[in-house]
C-alpha cells in the first residue's frame, strides 16, 4: 500500500504531485507551436464546426467546475455559445437545433450515471456528441460520437485532482482546435494560449515546490468556522472547485462564489473566523476582487490571497503566490488550494482518499 502511494501519506497527496506529469502526458503530440494549431484527433469536420450554434457541456462535481473554465475559454477562442449543465438537471431544451449543438459530457470515469443519462438526451435529439473522459473504455467513450481522452492516469483519491488540471487543459486544447478551424482565433493568439498551455507542467511544480508554506497556512486557519472562496471569470469555477475540494475532504463548511455576490448574500456570513480564499490571478479579474477582499477584510475575516504578479498582498493575511501564466494562472490558483485542502484535512485527521459518503464514481442516478 505505502509503496503504491508512491512515498506519499496518501493517494490524493501522490496524485496532486503528480500533475506535471499528468499534464505532460494530455498535451503530448498534440500541439503544433509553430502552426499555432493544435492536433486532437477528433472526427469533427469543419463544415459542422462553422455551422455550430451552441456547444452544451453536461457534467457533475469537479467535471462541472471544469466545464465552467472550458466554457469561457471556447466562447473567447471559438466564437461561440457555451452552456454549462449540472448533468442531473440537464434538458435538451426548447428553440435549439440539434444539428448545430455540440453536446460535450466532461466525465472522469466515464461512468457517472448522471452525465451519461444527458448526453443520451442530446444524442436522442439529434445532436453530436464528445466524450472527454480518462477512462480508456468506458461507457462514455462506448455511448459518444467521438472520445477526447484526458491522459491523466488512474485517479485513486475520490477527490479529484490531477483530473481536473488535466480536463481543462485538454478542454482549452479543444477551445483553440474549435478556433481555428472557425477561424475566430488568430495563429498568433493561439500560440500565446498554446504557450500559456504548455507551461502549466513546469508552473504546477513551482507551486507545488512551495508545499511547507501552504501547509503552515493550513496549520494556521484549520479551525475556522468557516472558509469562503471568491474568484471571478475564470477565478469564478476555481472557487467552487476549492470550496468542493475542502468541503470533501475536510467536511468542513465552505463555500464558493463568484466575488461579486459576496455583498449580495453571504457577507452577513463574514466574521474574524472566517477566512476569505481570494484568486487574485490573470484572468480573473483580479482589480475588481480586490474591492471584494476589502469588503471581508473590513468585518475582521482573514484573507488568504492567491496572486500573481503580488497583487493584492497587501491585504492578504497569508499571500501565495501563483507564477505569470496569462490564462492559466486561475488553475494553477487551484493548485494552492488544493493543498490547502489537503493540510488542513490531514491536521483534522480525516479519511482523506476515502471521504465519509462520498464515491469515486457515481453510477445510480
Ligand atoms: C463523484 C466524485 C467526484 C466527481 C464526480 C463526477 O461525485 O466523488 O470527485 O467529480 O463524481 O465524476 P466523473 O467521473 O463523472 O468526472
Amino acid at each position: 500500500d505505502a509503496a503504491e502511494k508512491g512515498g506519499y501519506d496518501h493517494y490524493m497527496l501522490k496524485e496532486i504531485h503528480e500533475q506535471p506529469r499528468a499534464l505532460r502526458q494530455a498535451l503530448s503530440g498534440r500541439v503544433d507551436e509553430l502552426a499555432g494549431d493544435v492536433d486532437l484527433d477528433v472526427d469533427l469536420p469543419t463544415e459542422y464546426l462553422d455551422s455550430l450554434e451552441e456547444i452544451q457541456i453536461v457534467a457533475c462535481g469537479t467535471s462541472y467546475h471544469a466545464g465552467l473554465y472550458a466554457a469561457q475559454l471556447l466562447e473567447r477562442y471559438a466564437d461561440v455559445r457555451v452552456s454549462v449543465h449540472v448533468a442531473s438537471e440537464y434538458e435538451f431544451g426548447g428553440g435549439r437545433d440539434p444539428w448545430r449543438t455540440l453536446a460535450v459530457a466532461v466525465t472522469q470515469s466515464g461512468e457517472t450515471a448522471e452525465t451519461l443519462s444527458a448526453l443520451r438526451e442530446a444524442a436522442r435529439a439529434g445532436a453530436r456528441t464528445l466524450a472527454v473522459t480518462n477512462t480508456v473504455g468506458s461507457t462514455v467513450t462506448r455511448d459518444a460520437d467521438e472520445t477526447l481522452y484526458i491522459r491523466a492516469g488512474p485517479e485513486i483519491g475520490v477527490a479529484a485532482t490531477k483530473t481536473f488540471v488535466s480536463q481543462v487543459a485538454t478542454l482549452a486544447l479543444l477551445a483553440v482546435h474549435v478556433g481555428r478551424r472557425r477561424d475566430t482565433i488568430p495563429a498568433a493568439d493561439a500560440r500565446d494560449v498554446l504557450d500559456a498551455i504548455r507551461g502549466l507542467p513546469g508552473a504546477v511544480q513551482q507551486i507545488l515546490d512551495t508545499d511547507s508554506q501552504i501547509r503552515e497556512v493550513a496549520r494556521e486557519y484549520a479551525d475556522s468556522s468557516a472558509f469562503f472562496f471568491i474568484g471571478r471569470k475564470l477565478g469564478h469555477p476555481v472557487a467552487l472547485e476549492g470550496a468542493l475540494k475542502l468541503k470533501e475532504i475536510s467536511y468542513d463548511h465552505a463555500e464558493g462564489f463568484p466575488a461579486g455576490e459576496l455583498k449580495h448574500g453571504p457577507l452577513a456570513l463574514v466574521t474574524d473566523d472566517t477566512p476569505i480564499i481570494a484568486v487574485l490571478t490573470r484572468g480573473a479579474n483580479p482589480d475588481a476582487t480586490l474591492n471584494s477582499v476589502k469588503e471581508a477584510e473590513s468585518r475582521g475575516a482573514p484573507v488568504i490571497g492567491l496572486s500573481s504578479a503580488g497583487r493584492g498582498d497587501k491585504y492578504a493575511d497569508a499571500a501565495l503566490s501563483v507564477p505569470d501564466l496569462g490564462v492559466m494562472e486561475p488553475l494553477l490558483a487551484n493548485v494552492h488550494m488544493q493543498l490547502l485542502a489537503y493540510h488542513i484535512a490531514n491536521a483534522k485527521g480525516r479519511a482523506i482518499d476515502k471521504p465519509r459518503n462520498l464515491a469515486k464514481s457515481v453510477t445510480v442516478e
